[in-house]
């Protein structure tokens, strides 16, 4: 079939796809467009997901597409519902859907409400070289960092992932904490990858839970064995779990990173290409020197911030309502404006994180409408929309 009667195909696929709440299918809803189909097979097209729309809409889109005859493969672009300004809500600073701050020499865009930007910082180093087609399948690319550990960023790179699966993004969550990887147990997943592929150029299949491809070094270690490990054994497992993991194609694969600035941030972003860094933070005040550490070391190497969460914020006191800010309010906000990143939010301390952790099913999915979960989701759309203004991955 040509591309062109391919394309046909799949338009008359995506009919049989109704959206719920219009009744409308996704093509008369006006919700498809820019579709193409390439010689080999593949289909793309950009999906417009409205407010109030099921997460997993995309998911039919996609396989709707993927049945039809001819079709090798189907990238969806996905485009969220406008959550910037008029609508933020008000644990929304502005500023928060705001460009991201560019790096890599883009020409530095103006974030409203905050000075101008420059490019480069002062005493930044040229871009490392990663080498071009590692991950090549895996459209974007996004660490999550900070400067301590215990803050959240296993919390928020488990939820970030979660949740764009949900929305029907191809997600992969890497688990780079060597250290501490403790992705396998929020993620309730504790069997041993499978290996595939010819003697000599084996490849480790990521385990999938709850939507998300998953690589840790936890899945390979014995039970409670420590991993006792240095610089260059840290850069070489991080190169396997990205050359030797069949990860596939993926919309987005997550970062969780150890604590710190050391070498395992070094590494990633020599190893590759990273489209950006998220810092978690605590809202004391007197916390987010890491964290500033860490924003100065990724712009150093040319590495853009996508921007600040602040965890922990406010407990609620369960049956008063009364909202105690236990570790203080703010530092992270204040330092996001401090370093002229996008603050993508706040989340507050809430038991149903610990309970989502306890029982191995992100807060995303377990307690979508408790306090964390609606701010994770909000921020996870907050940072696939800046991820969509980016220009894409090399
Ligand atoms: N907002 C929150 N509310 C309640 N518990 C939280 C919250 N954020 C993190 N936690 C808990 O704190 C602990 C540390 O979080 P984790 O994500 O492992 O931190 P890190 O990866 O930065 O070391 C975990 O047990 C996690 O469930
Ligand atoms: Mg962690």
């Amino acid at each position: 079939m040509s591309t062109n009667g391919i394309a046909a195909a799949v338009t008359r696929a995506l009919t049989g796809v109704v959206n719920p709440v219009t009744g409308k299918d996704v093509v008369a809803g006006g919700q498809v467009a820019d579709l193409e189909v390439d010689d080999a097979g593949r289909a793309r097209f950009v999906f417009a997901l409205r407010k109030g729309d099921p997460g997993t809409l995309v998911r039919q889109a996609r396989a709707a597409a993927e049945g039809v005859d001819g079709v090798s493969g189907v990238k969806v672009s996905v485009q969220l519902p406008q959550t910037a300004t008029g609508e933020a809500s008000a644990e929304m600073p502005s500023g928060a859907a705001a460009a991201p701050r560019r790096g890599r020499g883009a020409p530095a865009g103006t974030v409203p409400g905050q000075p101008h930007q420059t490019g480069l910082q002062p005493g930044s180093v040229p871009a490392p070289t990663p080498r071009p087609g590692i991950l090549s399948g895996v459209a974007r690319i996004v660490a999550v960092s900070s400067g301590k550990g215990g803050v959240g960023k296993s919390m928020v790179a488990t939820n970030v992932a979660a949740h764009a699966a949900a929305r029907g993004l191809a997600t992969g969550l890497l688990d780079a904490d060597i250290y501490g990887p403790n992705i396998p147990v929020m993620f309730g997943e504790e069997r041993r990858p499978s290996v595939t592929g010819a003697k000599g150029s084996e490849m480790i299949v990521p385990l999938e839970a709850h939507g998300v491809r998953l690589m840790s070094l936890g899945f390979l270690l014995e039970r409670e064995q420590p991993a006792i490990m240095r610089g260059p054994l840290i850069a070489g497992i991080l190169k396997q779990f990205m050359e030797q993991v069949s990860w596939g194609r993926l919309d987005l694969m997550v970062v969780d990173m150890p604590p710190g600035t050391g070498d395992a941030q070094l590494s990633l972003v020599q190893t590759v290409e990273l489209d950006g860094a998220l810092m978690v933070s605590t809202p004391q005040k007197v916390a987010t020197g890491d964290v500033r550490r860490g924003v100065k070391m990724f712009e150093r190497v040319n590495t853009r911030v996508l921007g600040i969460v602040e965890n922990m914020c406010g407990f609620r006191i369960p049956g008063s309502g009364e909202v105690v800010d236990l570790f203080g309010r703010g530092g992270g906000e204040d330092l996001a404006s401090e370093l002229s990143v996008p603050f993508l939010g706040r989340i507050p301390l809430d038991l149903a994180v610990r309970e989502a952790g306890d029982a191995g099913t992100p807060t995303v999915i377990s307690a979508p409408s408790s306090p964390a979960g609606r701010s994770l989701a909000e921020i996870t759309d907050r940072i696939l929309e800046s991820l969509e203004r980016l220009p894409p991955r090399k």
